[in-house]
């Protein structure tokens, strides 16, 4: 090891691969993913797209018939719309073409601001959000504004909107607050958009320093296929396609995602119905003792379980029923809280099922008596 310590970055040293549960349940609900598989109708034309694709020949670097297709659909220019493989890649290439700097972002949020701005020899800022889960904005602005005094720079501000894994989207008076004043890059990561159906997309025009992330890895259920998009003024895009891989995307996830968003409207039903269920497994865990499920406009649900009760227990015990949920109990704020995700009808009774069973001898337990 001697030797190779010689080679390693110290950011790189102190850093843990980022660890995704490598576990088989029957019942996933651990990661966000849309639960139907795509619509018949678009898995048919993929078929057939893909019977035609020349497997030979690199990838169109540019995605011209995706970002055209994105384009009417999202009433903006093609020239505003970069591709990445998956909005992870975005955020990386976001970071390595204006850092390194202050990266700021609320805590707990997505942890892939915080991994890759270390990656990238930036500064990590969390800012802790407060008991409602709102974002502390004057502490934000004042971080920005030390990057511009220390090292007359602009920051960058990572806002997950609705936030992952809080499930809330921030106040917008308070987002407009932090765009007003700083001169920071804003990057609002609206993976769930199409669930909350809130957006800073119009600000993008009037602000050349705001970027929208979306995906295809949630609603449209293309998680697999690794499909991500940015939304930002020319010059930035120009700017950043400095940084991009050439053929970051490949033809076969760019045909699926054209087809996809030539069809959205298949969507809008899978969509409602899983905020449909969202709703009802809400309301059914506030109903369970020792739970408390916090409001969400994304297809997860954050929830706390009474502090004499051990959530990584509760945990453990849906994934002896085949049920596998995400633990948060180590993340800053999140003490004793676990996540899931919306599943099809069947898999949510089954985990709501469990949950009451295992909730119920909790609560009958002498040592867990409130
Ligand atoms: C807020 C947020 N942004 C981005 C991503 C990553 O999306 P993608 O699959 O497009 O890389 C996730 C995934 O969970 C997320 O929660």
């Amino acid at each position: 090891m001697e030797w190779l310590n010689g080679f390693i970055r110290n950011e790189i040293k102190e850093l843990q691969p980022y660890e995704v549960a490598d576990i088989t349940c029957r019942v996933k609900l651990d990661a966000h993913e849309n639960p139907y598989s795509l619509p018949v109708f678009i898995q048919k034309k993929i078929e057939q797209a893909c019977s035609e694709l020349a497997f030979n020949r690199y990838p169109d670097p540019y995605a011209h018939i995706l970002r055209k297709n994105l384009s009417i659909k999202l009433s903006v220019s093609p020239e505003m719309i970069m591709m990445g493989n998956g909005s992870d890649e975005l955020i990386l290439y976001l970071l390595l073409c204006f850092g390194p700097k202050r990266v700021i972002f609320p805590l707990p949020t997505f942890s892939m601001y915080d991994i890759l701005a270390r990656i990238t020899l930036s500064t990590a800022i969390g800012i802790p959000l407060d008991d409602g889960f709102e974002i502390n904005e004057d502490k934000i602005i004042d971080e920005a504004k030390k990057e511009k005094e220390e090292k007359k720079k602009p920051a960058i501000i990572f806002l997950s909107y609705p936030n992952n894994p809080t499930g809330n989207c921030f106040s917008r008076k308070r987002i407009e607050k932090i765009i007003g004043q700083t001169d920071a890059l804003v990057v609002l990561d609206e993976a769930y958009y199409e669930f909350s159906k809130e957006t800073f997309l119009p600000l993008v025009y009037e602000c050349e320093r705001i970027v929208v992330l979306r995906t295809f890895s949630k609603a449209f259920g293309l998680a697999g296929l690794r499909v991500g998009y940015m939304i930002a003024q020319p010059q930035v895009i120009n700017e950043v396609r400095k940084v991009k891989l050439p053929y970051n995307l490949n033809a076969f996830s760019q045909g699926s995602a054209s087809l996809c968003i030539e069809n959205a409207p298949l969507f809008l039903p899978i969509v409602q119905g899983i905020m449909d269920e969202q709703k009802r497994i809400s309301d059914t865990l506030d109903t369970i003792y020792g739970i408390k499920a916090y409001p969400s406009k994304a297809n997860f649900i954050l929830f706390k379980i009474a502090e004499n009760i051990c959530a990584k227990d509760v945990f453990n015990s849906l994934i002896n029923e085949g049920i596998l949920i995400r633990y948060l109990g180590d993340m800053p704020g999140l003490n004793n809280c676990l996540r899931v995700t919306v599943g099809r009808p069947e898999e949510n009774n089954e985990f709501l099922q469990a949950m009451q069973r295992i909730m119920g001898k909790e609560a009958v337990s002498p040592l867990n008596s409130p």
